[in-house]
């Protein structure tokens, strides 16, 4: 008696630890993708996440925040729009060149690039003199642009879903980047009580409408086709970016310190064999 319910404990115990496996199979596993960034070594492509970060402002902006970012972050060191200073051999003048270059860098808030696209967004304020609401163009300093006043108006506008904000999404969400591109490539084309089937949504039915419905949604500058595929991948790379602005320089510095641990265990090593030299043991 005793051990049938030792049995009956144990079987409990396993079911429950099967139970979020079983829960989590109504999804679809993300396909993998190699992106650049992954691995000790791993660096952004800046390409891509300029790229990406067109996908965004053109598509996913109207329903999603990136409440963490400013515009000025887009000018900064690894950001996609960085500039520098560079000289012009044939006129001698200083010019501003994209990427991080050898010459002076370019102050984010004085960032031609970061200016214009600021400068293109209206952001809700408060005029100074009235009191009142009203809009004005973009600056560097602002925030990105939050597309609703408030969660209410965001749920009344998607059908009751709030569109969340995506500053850290590829670090929420378990899969990371494969995940998040997964979703924008996930979807079947059917709809059902109001919502759209998505083989990597867990559930199967996201309140998101599928948002890259054709190629071409997006003008890329630097001559890559706007395949679906793509926009997906590339805005996936820029929300990696977002998420974790200053990888690049924690990787570096991780690698600087692992070379000093090594050097540092190596003279530890030789010090200790000097040391012990002429003693028996
Ligand atoms: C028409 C509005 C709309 C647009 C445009 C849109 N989304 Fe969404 N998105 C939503 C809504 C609503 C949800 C919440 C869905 C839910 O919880 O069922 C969502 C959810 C998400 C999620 C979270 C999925 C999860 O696991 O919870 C991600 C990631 C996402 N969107 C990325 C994007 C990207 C990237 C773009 C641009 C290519 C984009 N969205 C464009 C409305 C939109």
């Amino acid at each position: 008696m005793k051990l049938r319910s030792l049995w009956v404990a144990v079987f409990a115990a396993l079911a429950f630890l099967a139970a979020p496996a079983l829960a989590a199979e109504d999804a679809e596993h993300p396909p993998a993708v190699a992106w650049s960034f992954e691995g000790p070594f791993g660096k952004y492509d800046v390409n891509a996440v300029q790229r990406g970060f067109l996908v965004y402002q053109t598509v996913c902006a109207t329903c999603h925040s990136l409440n963490h970012l400013s515009y000025r972050n887009l000018g900064e060191p690894g950001g996609p729009y960085e500039a520098s200073w560079v000289m012009n051999e044939e006129t001698g003048e200083r010019e501003i060149e994209l990427g991080a270059g050898h010459g002076r860098r370019v102050d984010p808030n004085e960032n031609p690039y970061v200016r214009a696209i600021a400068a293109a967004v209206m952001i809700r304020d408060i005029d100074r003199e009235t009191g009142e609401e009203t809009e004005r163009a973009g600056r560097p300093s602002d925030r990105f642009r939050n597309p609703y006043r408030n969660s209410a108006a965001a749920a009344a506008a998607n059908g009751g879903a709030i569109p969340p904000d995506l500053s850290v999404i590829n670090l929420a969400r378990k899969g990371g980047a494969d995940y998040i591109r997964a979703i924008l490539l996930g979807y079947t084309g059917e709809e059902r009580e109001g919502r759209y089937v998505n083989r990597y949504f867990s559930g199967g039915l996201i309140g998101m409408p599928s948002p890259l419905t054709q190629a071409g949604m997006v003008a890329y500058e630097d001559g890559t086709e706007a395949t679906i595929e793509q926009m997906a991948t590339d805005v996936t790379h820029f929300l990696q970016w977002a998420s974790d602005p200053h990888m690049a320089a924690r990787k570096e510095m991780g690698l600087v310190v692992m070379v000093f641990l090594i050097i540092l265990a190596a003279l530890t090593y030789l010090a200790y064999k000097n040391v012990w030299r002429d003693v028996k043991h």
